[in-house]
């Protein structure tokens, strides 16, 4: 019966491996279709004995903590295999059982030339760099809409991953020699490397688009779970200050195979406040004590390569841009919790450019690096909220603010997290 799709709708870390893990027991299988190990999704379970068990997972869809469900790599993710058969060993040695995950034959692999690429191309920038993760992504979508990317399927035909290998490094090692003053790619190396992946990865390889339309068939439950977010859409986001992949709802389909016409609901997970990890424009972007007392309190650091996230105020233009851009049923409005204690919270509604108001995302790059927020001040909340569980349970001023940004969002709130546990939520509507 449903699928469902899990989004970020600002710049990522919005808190998408908590939901897709709180939604976990009642879904059958939890599908990653863009990204690869540049995500980071921290998901704590709390334990029936009340200490809680943390994990931070990067390519794996958070799906797979959950017993019974099945997780699944699509087509539009880029593979680490190296990572990956990390990742599966950590989460083995802590007692998760991993064996029902499927990977798409589709999928491409991430070769070290394309993480040695990422990091040379950054340098070279200098300060017109991005502040990638350094893990190979964008060169590696790169050569898949240049054709001449590795996928997963050819590590299975030695012959023809020789060929491709020879052919693709005929081009990267020209560049890594002559441009980057690095040392050349062996053909030999890389053939070697990807094989040595091979037999353990068979078993793991099919069909996944026939898998998960088969499953719909047969009424069961679909998460197709997001990397990455609105914002940084390679199409829709602050570009060039982007990742590489589809990270919007659109991106679900492209990359799953489960077609537009058979997506059900559209889940935006948005903060309630704003980060931003990398290089690129951020209107509401704090410099100032306000900036570093949300990321002390919301414990704004990556995930994934530990930097200090950029902190600033809710931002309902681009809250309402991502609905828009998504077709957001539902929103979760995650960590109201870190707000408590303010004695006013800013949120901007609109831009000021120049002079003049803009209620919509600016059309023009140039416009939105120069975007001064125009705020609205809504009361603060002393009380500890992080017991809530019902809304009628949050203080009134906490109930105003999520019913205010709901108002100016485009999209009802389903949900408010008041805490980084699975319990620690207020649903406000059923999400499954
Ligand atoms: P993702 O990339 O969207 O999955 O998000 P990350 O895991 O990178 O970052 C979100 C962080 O916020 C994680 O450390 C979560 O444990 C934490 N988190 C999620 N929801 C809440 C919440 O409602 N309150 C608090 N305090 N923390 C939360
Ligand atoms: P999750 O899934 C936040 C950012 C990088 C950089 C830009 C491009 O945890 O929300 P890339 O390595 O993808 O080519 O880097 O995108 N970025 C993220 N920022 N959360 C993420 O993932 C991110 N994945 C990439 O910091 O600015
Ligand atoms: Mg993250």
């Amino acid at each position: 019966m449903p699928a469902i799709a899990i989004i970020g709708a600002q710049w990522g870390d919005e808190g998408k491996g908590k939901a897709t893990d709180l939604l976990g027991s009642r879904v059958d299988y939890v599908v990653k279709f863009n990204g690869g190990n540049n995500a980071g999704h921290t998901v704590v379970i709390t334990q029936p004995d009340g200490s809680s068990e943390k994990y931070a997972l990067h390519l794996l869809p958070s799906g797979i903590l959950t017993p019974g469900c099945t997780p699944v790599i699509g087509n539009g993710v880029v593979v680490d295999l190296a990572v990956m058969f990390e990742e599966l060993d950590a989460l083995v040695a802590r007692g998760v059982d991993v064996s029902r995950l499927q990977i798409s034959a589709n999928a491409h692999v991430i070769a070290e030339y394309n993480r040695a690429l990422d990091k040379v191309t950054e340098r070279f920038l200098g300060s017109r760099r991005i502040g990638t993760t350094g893990r190979g992504i964008g060169p590696t979508y790169a050569d898949k809409m240049n054709r001449i990317g590795i996928r997963v399927q050819d590590l299975f035909d030695e012959k023809i991953l020789t060929q491709k290998v020879e052919g693709v490094l005929e081009l990267k090692n020209q560049v890594l020699t002559k441009i980057y003053n690095r040392r050349a790619s062996t053909v030999e190396g890389t053939v070697e490397e990807l094989l040595s992946y091979a037999d353990r990865l068979r078993p793991m390889v099919s069909d996944t688009g026939l898998l998960l339309n088969q499953a719909l068939d047969r009424g069961e439950t679909v998460l197709l779970e997001a990397g990455q977010a609105t914002l940084l859409d390679v199409d829709h986001g602050t570009y060039p200050f982007v990742t590489s992949s589809s990270a919007t709802a659109g991106g679900a389909c492209t990359g799953s195979g489960i077609p537009p016409t058979r997506l059900d609901r559209i889940i935006g997970i948005v903060k309630a406040y704003t980060t931003r990890v990398g290089e690129g424009p951020f209107p509401t972007e704090l410099h100032d004590d306000a900036g570093e007392h949300l990321r002390k309190t919301g414990a704004e650091y990556g995930t994934t390569t530990g930097r200090p996230r950029r902190c600033g105020w809710y931002d309902a233009v681009i809250a309402r841009y991502a609905a828009r851009v998504n077709g957001v049923t539902d929103f979760v409005l995650t960590k109201l919790d870190v707000l408590t204690g303010l004695e006013q919270v800013p949120v901007c509604v609109a831009y000021d450019v120049d002079g003049t108001r803009h209620d919509e995302m600016p059309v023009n790059q140039s416009d939105f690096h120069h975007a001064v927020p125009i705020y609205e001040y809504l009361p603060g909340w002393w009380e500890d909220i992080s017991q809530a569980r019902t809304f009628e349970d949050l203080p009134a001023n906490a109930r105003a603010y999520v019913e205010t940004v709901e108002a100016m969002s485009g999209a009802r709130i389903s949900a408010v997290g008041v805490g980084p546990s699975r319990d620690a939520t207020v649903v406000r509507h059923d999400l499954v």
